[in-house]
């Protein structure tokens, strides 16, 4: 087996006591699409906000690229190429979607907002951001204001700011909730053209989408890891189908 791009090793964290993750350990490989599910509780947010570098592990290492990451705080790893969408928190409303991208490309590897700049570099970011845009479906909506797209292409703005960062491991918290099935559809092929020649870590809830992108699945149940293979292993897995049902949660 080839090293791993990103890896936990017996990663563990306790809220008061309380084992919301419990010894988990998982090797997601380069230029995989790896899914997180499990129940409701089970600790697949808890899991991405660790990864994230959110959270602090109250035991356990990270590492990317061979690198031990356990103590990094996420601006540092994100310049190492480790970068997590925000579920439309980092969107900002009163922006157009062009100015939310721009935003994000400058803020990569921490630059900071500097009227000085060149103007081509200012040129260089527009390009970049409108490509994104395009990418993402948006060539329509360079100058909408985010506040103004439906749900759906509030959340391919967002897949854009995450892209805008360049990131070589992108970790996606659930990209479809709450979206209509035609948008379901739309991201699903989305993630699927962004993450050539990245690695993918998503937390998913909708099992459909899990099985049409992800290479390999992990199932979290009480914090722990239950099953982990491909699509078809853990579909037909006897503990994951009773975990889903008898847990009263879907995904
Ligand atoms: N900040 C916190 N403080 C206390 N308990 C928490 C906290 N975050 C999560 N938990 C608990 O940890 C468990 C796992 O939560 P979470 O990771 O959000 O699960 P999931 O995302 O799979 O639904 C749940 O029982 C939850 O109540
Ligand atoms: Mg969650």
């Amino acid at each position: 087996m080839s090293e791993p791009i990103l890896e936990a090793s017996n990663l563990s964290k306790n809220f008061n006591g309380f084992h919301a993750v419990n010894n988990v350990s998982l090797r997601i490989e380069q230029g995989t699409i790896h899914a997180l599910i499990g129940a409701n509780g089970a600790g697949k947010t808890t899991c991405f906000n660790l990864l994230s570098k959110f959270l602090a592990p109250s035991s356990g290492r990270i590492r990317l690229k061979g690198r031990d990451i356990t103590r990094f705080r996420p601006d540092r790893v994100a310049r190492l190429g480790l970068v997590r969408s925000f579920q439309l928190s980092a969107v900002f409303a009163s922006l157009t979607a062009l100015e939310n991208v721009g935003l994000a490309l400058q803020r990569r590897r921490g630059e900071s907002f500097d009227f000085w700049r060149s103007t081509r570099k200012l040129d260089d970011n527009r390009a970049r951001a409108e490509e994104l845009l395009d990418a993402v479906g948006l060539a329509d909506d360079h100058h909408t204001l985010a506040a103004e797209l439906p749900y759906g292409r509030k959340r391919a703005l967002e897949l854009a700011t995450t892209l805008g960062k360049d990131p070589e491991v992108m970790l996606l918290d659930e990209p479809t909730a709450g979206m209509a099935t035609e948008d379901v559809g739309h991201i699903t092929r989305l993630i699927r053209e962004v993450a050539r020649g990245r690695t993918v870590v998503m937390v998913e809830h909708n099992l459909g989408v899990v099985s049409e992108l992800c290479d390999r699945i992990t199932v979290l149940a009480r914090g722990e890891i239950l099953v982990e293979g491909d699509y078809d292993t853990v579909a037909r897995d006897e503990r994951v189908i009773e975990s889903y049902i008898g847990g009263g949660g879907h995904a």
